[in-house]
């Protein structure tokens, strides 16, 4: 992975998502004290909070190895299998996407999780055999965007379940400052929180654009990265003050000019702009809910009165969604 070098290995290096990190440090120093693997764990949250490291970090801190795969890749039993009966005592298995599993690896699962015990069918009508194998102890790691997503027989069975929210201004300018030192960069405090005001809550986020914001230092400037290398890029970039990128606006405007501030429901507003409803849902959404600039309602998305003032449009007389 691209940024790979700017993760943290450590709970130690992790900046913010303070109440996991302490958690996670009780529960893995009460693992190792008897000699156990930690429980299973489920991480969720929108993408680009840190799941992925976290799953990391734990088996680091754990001293384990980590296999990752993804719900997707694993399409029948017999994979899931493979990977199962590979693991070392203690290991950790990182499934990212955790939800999209099919239902019959799913089943694989549970007994797994909680008996660590194989229960597969081998061939196939009269000669099929059922056979049990004993796997070692591991930990699952299970990412997700939604925890409402996960089955709750799936969801039961872990023994933590923890929810990444988005970051602080201040702790996004910790990371793109320490993300600037491994880079090699100056960065100063002005130009950091400005990256870090405008990153949408998202390391992910706040990195990518650090390495632009790296580019348009390099060459048109010189080299050191201050609020005004930072405004620029960003201008560049169609990045407005609030951080929204064209996405962000087209979902906003589209509720706002052609569904007269809604309610309207996601697959419409999908339609309208042609990206997927999983998508503006899981990736979207919820900076926008959680800033006020979006609202869910049963009868569809509403834009708020944040929302049309953001873009300097009249807000309507009535409250949309209101009736
Ligand atoms: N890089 C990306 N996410 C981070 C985090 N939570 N802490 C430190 N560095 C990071």
């Amino acid at each position: 992975q691209f940024d790979a070098t700017l993760r943290p290995r450590t709970l130690q290096d992790y900046i913010g998502q303070e109440k996991i990190r302490e958690n996670l440090k009780l529960f893995i120093d009460a693992a190792k004290g008897r000699s156990e693997a930690l429980d299973h764990v489920l991480l969720y949250g929108p993408p680009g909070l840190g799941k992925t490291t976290l799953a990391n970090i734990i088996a680091c801190e754990m001293g384990v190895n980590i296999k990752s795969t993804s719900g997707p890749v694993i399409e029948r039993p017999g994979d899931l299998a493979a990977i199962l009966t590979n693991l070392e005592p203690h290991d950790v298995l990182f499934i990212d996407e955790i939800h999209r599993l099919s239902h019959v690896v799913e089943e694989i699962l549970y007994p797994a999780m909680e008996d660590f015990q194989l229960d597969i069918i081998i061939g196939q009508g009269p000669s099929a055999r059922s056979i049990k194998l004993d796997l070692p102890r591991f930990t699952l790691v299970g990412a997700t965007t939604r925890a409402g997503l996960l089955s709750s027989p799936l969801r039961d069975r872990f023994g933590v379940i923890s929810r990444l929210e988005f970051y602080t201004h201040d702790e996004l300018a910790f990371i793109v400052t320490r993300s600037a030192r491994i880079l090699g960069m100056a960065i100063d405090k002005e130009g950091a929180l400005e990256l870090a005001r405008r990153s949408r809550g998202t390391p992910r986020i706040a990195n990518r654009l650090l390495r632009r914001v790296r580019d348009y230092a390099q060459v048109r400037a010189d080299g050191a990265i201050t609020l005004r290398v930072v405004q620029e890029t960003l201008r560049l970039l169609e990045i407005d003050e609030m951080g929204f990128d064209q996405m962000d606006r087209m979902i906003l405007l589209t509720i706002i000019d052609k569904f007269g501030g809604g309610p309207v429901g996601l697959d419409t507003i999908g339609a309208a702009i042609g990206e997927e409803s999983d998508t503006i849902e899981d990736v979207y959404e919820p900076f926008l809910i959680q800033n006020g600039f979006l609202n869910r309602t049963p009868r569809g998305r509403v834009a708020t009165p944040a929302a049309y003032q953001h873009f300097g449009r009249l807000t309507p007389e009535r409250p949309q969604g209101s009736l």
